[in-house]
């Protein structure tokens, strides 16, 4: 049945992808976003990449009485809650700005949602509550730890949701662990369009390729790994979108709080990420071996076979593809 679906972040890398297979899913959408690290050109993308309109609301989801309005308005049933800031380094400079937007943000859209008698949340976590894992690939039960501000919100974050749906059983709550997100539509219309300076892998691979950076810094060669640097999970953005709408349609037969692993249960290297870039673009990427970046660890896998049992989901879309998707969007 179609619903009235509330995407905060929606302007986002993830948070546009996801509007889109909502939409094409059957449901209405209403983005919420402030655009402090998007612009407003992705919401006539999800539009034309879907053939469909969506409600946009720009505020900040800190504001209360906005959030009540929202809701109540657009009679929304269920929110994915996306908007977050996400640099690690900027949390460690800036531990307020995060712990007001991440933790001030989810508690007041929490507290608008219900005084209005919304209860079916998805929230974006992220692999970064398993700080440096022991296993790998990771189940969802493994030890929780948090290694900087920015992965402590998505801990903490995950416990409030955790203490709200043991305080009272209307709550649906399923907070989805992701692991390395890549790609983009294979439409090439919407994109990562990272403000400043990247810092991720693929952001950086991709100013190589256009030829934005002299070359990749590969943070290491000396893990304990296939060839020495870091090996990661890196799934398809299309495929977590797939994911939000899996998890949104288990969320009226469900109740309480559960977390879910997104990743593909594979990983590759930064060579091996380098090499499909560089195979996918047609342009032999330069990249120079640098020191270790403190703080990463050698290899985040994702055990992804809860999903796959309660959600009915698996990643499809491999690194070749989504580089491929990546680069079509990156010469746009
Ligand atoms: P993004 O920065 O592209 O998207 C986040 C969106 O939220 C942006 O459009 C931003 O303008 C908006 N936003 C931030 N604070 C807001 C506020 N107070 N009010 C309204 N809008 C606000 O980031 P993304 O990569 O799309 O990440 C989406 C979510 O997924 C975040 O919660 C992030 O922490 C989480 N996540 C991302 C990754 C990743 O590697 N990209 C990995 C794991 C989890
Ligand atoms: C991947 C690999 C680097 C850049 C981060 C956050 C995590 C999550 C996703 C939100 C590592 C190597 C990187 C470069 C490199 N975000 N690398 N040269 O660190 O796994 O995860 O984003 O929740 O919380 O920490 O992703 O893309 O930065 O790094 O060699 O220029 O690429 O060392 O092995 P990471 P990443």
């Amino acid at each position: 049945m179609a619903q009235q679906i509330l995407v905060t972040g929606g302007a986002g890398y993830i948070g546009s992808h996801v509007a889109v297979e909502v939409l094409n899913a059957g449901h209405d959408v209403v983005i919420v976003d402030n655009f402090v690290n998007s612009s407003h050109e992705s919401i006539p993308a999800v539009e034309a990449a879907t053939g469909k309109s969506v409600t946009f609301v720009e505020a900040d989801v800190t504001d209360r009485a906005a959030m009540v309005s929202v809701l109540r308005d657009h009679n929304i049933t269920a929110v994915i809650h996306m908007a977050a800031l996400k640099a690690v380094g900027e949390s460690v400079d800036q531990p307020l700005s995060y712990y007001a937007n991440n933790i001030g943000g989810l508690v007041t859209l929490l507290d608008a949602m219900a005084e209005v008698g919304v209860y079916q949340f998805v929230f974006s976590s992220s692999a970064t509550v398993y700080g440096d894992a022991k296993e790998v690939p990771i189940p969802e039960s493994a030890p929780l730890s948090a290694t900087n501000p920015y992965g402590q919100t998505k801990l903490m974050a995950e416990q409030i949701l955790g203490d709200l749906a043991v305080s009272d059983d209307r709550w649906s709550i399923l907070a989805l662990r992701y692991f390395n997100p890549v790609g983009a539509h294979p439409s090439g219309t919407i994109s990562e369009a990272p403000k400043g300076k990247p810092n991720n892998l693929m952001p950086s691979v991709m100013a190589a390729a256009r030829g934005d950076l002299d070359q990749v810094m590969v943070f290491g060669d000396d893990y304990d790994t296939v060839d020495g640097t870091g090996v990661r999970d890196y799934i398809h953005v299309m495929d977590l979108a797939s994911g939000h709408v899996a998890a949104l349609e288990s969320l009226s037969a469900r109740a309480g709080f559960d977390a879910y692993n997104l990743g593909l249960g594979s990983g590759i290297s930064v060579l091996e990420l380098i090499a499909a870039a560089s195979k996918a673009s047609g342009i032999d990427i330069a990249y120079e071996i640098a020191d270790r970046r403190p703080g990463d660890v050698a290899a985040s896998v994702a055990d992804p076979s809860r999903a796959k049992a309660d959600l009915g989901w698996s990643a499809k879309l491999d690194i070749d593809r989504a580089c491929q998707d990546t680069w079509r969007s990156q010469k746009r």
